[in-house]
């Protein structure tokens, strides 16, 4: 067993998924390498002390440079906010290591530009955490796509809802905040939530090659948590906008914090000639197929549980009729990333696959402000 030695900076939301992953992996996959918790990275030594005691992660580095010079690490594990997201992964290139990123893979065209050139130039393994790929019902759907059970397709239609930034009260910056923060996350929920819609999208239906986006920011200005003053607030809250894919396709794509009652409503639906799929991540082990090719007198949709060991992943995991969840896209990632490793293949999506994403952001971001249609 050869050990990869992981050097995480950030243990924020991400930081404890991607933990937990790596410690997980090796008791459900067989791989020929070991993940090992070498060192968390934060800027709080006590705060970076208490994750690293309760996780496992056998040292503690205050400063993100300090840990990409050390010789024992491996790879960069990217757990930080967006705008941090070039800076660290050019270093952790330039000198060597395998980088795995968090999405948005930057808060610009340009910067991610930048990141693929580094990580091209270095030649190091590389992926982006778009997590819903490796949900297996999701990948069961592009598996069925693949497969050409849908046919032709005519519609792609997703969404991303969530309500929590309605208060005119909650301020922009600091943890888990620098979302509403423009400076800190490149966009609002384009960058933050589509960008999971739009990744999915094209892995599942093809390049996306025009769009024309509106979108709104419903609270104006917030007191900023870093300068204590009230600011204007520079992030998409709500976006929407339609695409026309390479395929032919149509799509409309819908994100929100500002739909109450939903907190985290991704769902997608694709109509094809002969069968349609419908997917939902508040029931993320189940896949809606609706077959025309079905027996008249039984068709409808089904509701397929996945959880059987045919079924993508589920052969590692527990028995059928059992369900996996959410942490798990992670464990699948790692595991793929480290299989990556074995082959010598990339583990998509890649710095490349996530600029894709990187591009329809930004065109949807430059329509909403044109009102024009844009080309990719
Ligand atoms: N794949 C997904 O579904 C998913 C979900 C949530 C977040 N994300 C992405 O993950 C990243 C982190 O998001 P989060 O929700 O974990 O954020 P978070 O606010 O929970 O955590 C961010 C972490 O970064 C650390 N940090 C900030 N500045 C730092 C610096 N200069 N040096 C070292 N550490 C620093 C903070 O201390 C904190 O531990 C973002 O890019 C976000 O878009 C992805």
């Amino acid at each position: 067993m050869k050990t990869l030695n992981i050097g995480m900076i950030g243990y924020g939301f991400m930081g404890r998924t991607h933990s937990n992953a790596y410690s997980n992996v090796n008791h459900f996959f067989d791989l020929q390498y070991q993940p090992v918790l070498k060192a968390i990275c934060a800027r709080n030594e006590e705060r970076a002390t208490a994750f690293a005691n309760q996780w496992g992660y056998e040292s503690v580095e205050t400063d993100w440079r300090k840990l990409i010079e050390r010789d024992d690490i491996d790879a960069i594990d990217i757990c930080t906010p967006n705008n941090l997201h070039r800076d660290i992964a050019i270093a952790a290139a330039e000198a060597g290591k395998m980088i795995l990123c968090e999405k948005p893979l930057a808060r610009s065209v340009a910067e991610g530009e930048e990141m693929c050139q580094a990580i091209e130039k270095a030649g190091v393994p590389n992926t982006v955490w778009y997590n819903y790929r490796r949900v297996p019902a999701v990948t069961l759907a592009k598996q069925l796509v693949d497969e050409g059970r849908l046919g032709r397709v005519f519609h792609y239609r997703a969404n991303f809802l969530q309500d929590w930034t309605i208060s005119t009260d909650l301020p922009q910056g600091g943890e888990a905040l620098w979302r509403l923060d423009v400076e800190a996350a490149g966009s609002g929920v384009t960058g933050d939530l589509l960008a999971h819609c739009i990744d999915t999208a094209i892995w599942i239906n093809g390049p996306i090659t025009s769009v024309t986006a509106m979108t709104e920011t419903f609270v104006k200005e917030r007191t900023h948590n870093l300068t204590g003053k009230v600011e204007k607030v520079g992030i998409d809250d709500a976006c929407a906008f339609l695409a026309r894919f390479a395929n032919g396709s149509l799509a409309i794509f819908e994100s929100t914090r500002y739909a109450r009652g939903h907190k985290a409503l991704y769902t997608f639906e694709i109509n094809g000639e002969k069968a349609s799929l419908a997917w939902d991540l508040h029931d993320l082990h189940r896949l809606q197929v609706f077959d025309h090719g079905d027996d008249s007198l039984i068709r409808g949709w089904h509701n397929v549980h996945v959880s059987d060991g045919d079924q993508p992943y589920m052969d590692k995991w527990w028995v059928p009729g059992l369900q996996i969840g959410y942490e798990h896209s992670f464990i699948h990632q790692v595991a793929d990333f480290l299989k990556s490793l074995e082959s010598g293949t990339p583990c998509g999506p890649t710095f490349r696959d996530a600029q894709a994403t990187q591009i329809v952001c930004e065109a949807v971001l430059n329509s909403a402000k044109s009102g024009q249609w844009v080309n990719i």
